[in-house]
């Protein structure tokens, strides 16, 4: 007599399709969960950059302020990166000879070579970008920066970072949410760059500076599509 309704290969087959019906629907899942949450993707994004730049040391302890360096933040959208010029103000090395104020700062510290490379060449250090927005949003560094709101609300504390990640998800719901309750991240303008800034009562601050500044964030889609 047959005790098997069904040969042996649909036992292995029934084992094969449900392992492949779980993965394709984890992959389903994974990329409808990217879809609806397109904001996690990027947070943590940490690129490979050409020199090991630590903002640890830079802005931490040597406390160079954040424009030193970034030097059009508060005049224009764009937050430019520095050129090599800078970092030779302090580590030009020895093999630079023009510009008699060249510092020597690890003269001859490996990990420095690109720059020494950049600043006798006169090419670019080919920096890694870490946030982007996407070409369709209008995003303006100097707007938010002449109105009090600091880099930590947007960055988080670089000043401690040995390699800059992206803290927050840069995504629409993110703008958004702050520029409808904007007084929490509103502070003395003067005070954008000190990131480790805390008032007394922060509730309070915040909303006597919105005040004074008379902040009001745009929420209109022109403000940020146009
Ligand atoms: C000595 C120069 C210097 C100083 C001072 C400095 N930075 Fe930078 N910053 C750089 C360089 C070089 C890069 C590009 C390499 C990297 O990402 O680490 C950079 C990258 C960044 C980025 C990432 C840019 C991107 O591609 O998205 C942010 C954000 C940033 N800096 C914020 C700050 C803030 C905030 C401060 C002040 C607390 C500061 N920086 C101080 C030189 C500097
Ligand atoms: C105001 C002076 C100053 C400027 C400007 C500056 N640095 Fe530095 N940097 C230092 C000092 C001081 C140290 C060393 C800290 C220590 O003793 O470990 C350092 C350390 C470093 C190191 C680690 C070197 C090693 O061998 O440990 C790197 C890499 C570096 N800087 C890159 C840069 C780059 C890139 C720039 C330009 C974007 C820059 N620095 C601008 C002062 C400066
Ligand atoms: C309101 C949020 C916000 C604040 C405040 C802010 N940033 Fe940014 N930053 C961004 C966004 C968003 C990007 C990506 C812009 C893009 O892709 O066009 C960015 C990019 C950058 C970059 C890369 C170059 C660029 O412009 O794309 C640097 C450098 C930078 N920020 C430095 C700073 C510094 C320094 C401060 C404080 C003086 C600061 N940011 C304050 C949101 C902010
Ligand atoms: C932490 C709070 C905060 C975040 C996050 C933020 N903004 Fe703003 N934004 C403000 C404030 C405050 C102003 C200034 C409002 C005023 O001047 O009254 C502003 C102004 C602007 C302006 C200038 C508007 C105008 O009328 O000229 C633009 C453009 C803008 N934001 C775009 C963005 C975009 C795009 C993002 C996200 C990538 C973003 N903002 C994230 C607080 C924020
Ligand atoms: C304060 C800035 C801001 C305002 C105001 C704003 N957006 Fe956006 N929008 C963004 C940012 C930033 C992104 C990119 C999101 C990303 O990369 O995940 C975006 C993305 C989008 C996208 C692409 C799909 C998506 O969700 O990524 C659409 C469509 C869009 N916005 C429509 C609108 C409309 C319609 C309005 C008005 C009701 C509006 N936006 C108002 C900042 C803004």
């Amino acid at each position: 007599m047959q005790t098997f309704v069904f040969p042996n290969w649909v036992n292995r087959f029934t084992v094969v399709s449900i392992v492949g019906g779980l993965a394709v629907a984890g992959y389903l899942a994974t990329c409808l969960f990217g879809a609806i949450h397109p904001e996690i993707i990027n947070v943590g994004h940490q690129p490979k950059q050409p020199v090991p730049f630590s903002h640890r040391i830079h802005a931490g302890q040597l406390k160079l302020d954040c424009r030193y360096c970034h030097n059009t933040v508060e005049k224009t959208g764009f937050a430019a990166i520095p050129a090599t010029a800078t970092c030779g103000n302090c580590h030009g090395g020895n093999r630079v000879k023009e510009g008699a104020t060249l510092g020597i700062v690890k003269g001859d510290s490996p990990l420095l070579e690109p720059v020494r490379v950049s600043l006798e060449t006169k090419n670019p250090v080919l920096w890694e970008k870490v946030h982007d927005v996407p070409d369709f949003v209008y995003f303006n560094h100097s707007a938010h920066i002449n109105r009090g709101v600091s880099c930590v609300s947007c960055h988080g504390r670089i000043d401690t970072m040995e390699v800059v990640t992206q803290v927050e998800p840069l995504s629409m719901k993110w703008c958004l949410d702050c520029h409808r309750n904007p007084e929490p991240n509103i502070r003395d303008p003067q005070l954008v760059t000190a990131l480790d800034f805390k008032p007394e009562d922060p509730e309070a601050y915040g909303k006597e500076w919105a005040k004074k500044l008379g902040i009001k964030p745009n929420v209109s889609c022109s403000t940020c599509h146009r």
